[in-house]
């Protein structure tokens, strides 16, 4: 697989790729989830490796197999995403180049869940769920101090005026692009196999057309690749 394309514009580069959803427990039998079958993420971890980057794909539950030629990490809830990405951005005194956050992350997770399963009680209301806010994993990385990756991407599912929220979260997360995605009825593409794609940046918008998500995967490893000039060994 690495011989899709032998010129590796990407080689030397390190990168961090989220993906799928993460799963919060309300006790050891039943969790809270964002749906996400991870395809995009694992698209793009497998797109960039291609091109020579070397990849580290932090997931949540799915059940794809790991990408070839990725280091790939496993992880269940945010808190533990966060945890992962955070020491593959320390794991070196340079910092990455690239990272891209693909998850499907869960907004809130569940406050003091259970440590034995919850049982019903003939007659007692059901049990009350507490939630409280994740860290934002993108966020996080995107605005620490000293160890900011070079080009750091985000996604965005939206349903309605796409690219104004696409353009307040650029803004508000302090990445450099978004993939804003429109899941809109219309477009047809939620939940399936190809998604429909408007790379906002602070320069403008490019929009792309409907492609399955290897194909996008594609497409924007090449559009990273003309952000980086090869390293030379
Ligand atoms: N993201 C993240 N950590 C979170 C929430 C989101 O890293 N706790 C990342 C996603 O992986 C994606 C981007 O942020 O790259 C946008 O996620 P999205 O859910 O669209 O944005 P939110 O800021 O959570 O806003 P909302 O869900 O209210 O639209
Ligand atoms: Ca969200």
């Amino acid at each position: 697989f690495f011989q899709r394309q032998s010129w590796k514009p990407l080689a030397g580069r390190r990168a961090l790729v989220t993906s799928g959803p993460t799963h919060e427990p309300i006790d050891p039998v039943r969790l809270i989830a964002n749906r996400s079958s991870g395809k995009q993420g694992h698209a793009i971890a497998r797109a960039l490796a291609e091109l020579g980057a070397e990849v580290t794909l932090v997931s949540g539950p799915v059940t794809l197999p790991p990408p070839i030629g990725v280091t790939t990490v496993a992880v269940e809830t945010a808190r533990e995403m966060l945890a992962a990405c955070q020491r593959v951005q320390m794991a070196e005194t340079a910092p990455l180049d690239i990272a891209v956050f693909a998850a499907a992350v869960a907004d809130w997770g569940v406050d003091g869940s259970a440590p034995q399963k919850l049982k019903k009680t003939p007659g007692a209301p059901p049990p009350a769920i507490h939630l409280v806010p994740n860290p934002d994993i993108l966020a996080t990385i995107a605005q620490s101090a000293t160890l900011r990756p070079a080009l750091v991407v985000g996604f965005a599912a939206e349903t309605e005026q796409v690219i104004d929220h696409a353009r307040a979260k650029l803004a508000r997360k302090g990445c450099d692009w978004i993939c804003a995605n429109d899941v809109s009825p219309a477009s047809g593409t939620f939940g399936g196999d190809s998604n429909t794609i408007h790379l906002v940046h602070h320069e403008g918008v490019e929009s792309w057309p409907t492609l399955d998500k290897t194909a996008v995967a594609r497409r924007l490893a090449d559009r990273i690749a003309t952000r980086f000039s090869p390293v030379t060994a």
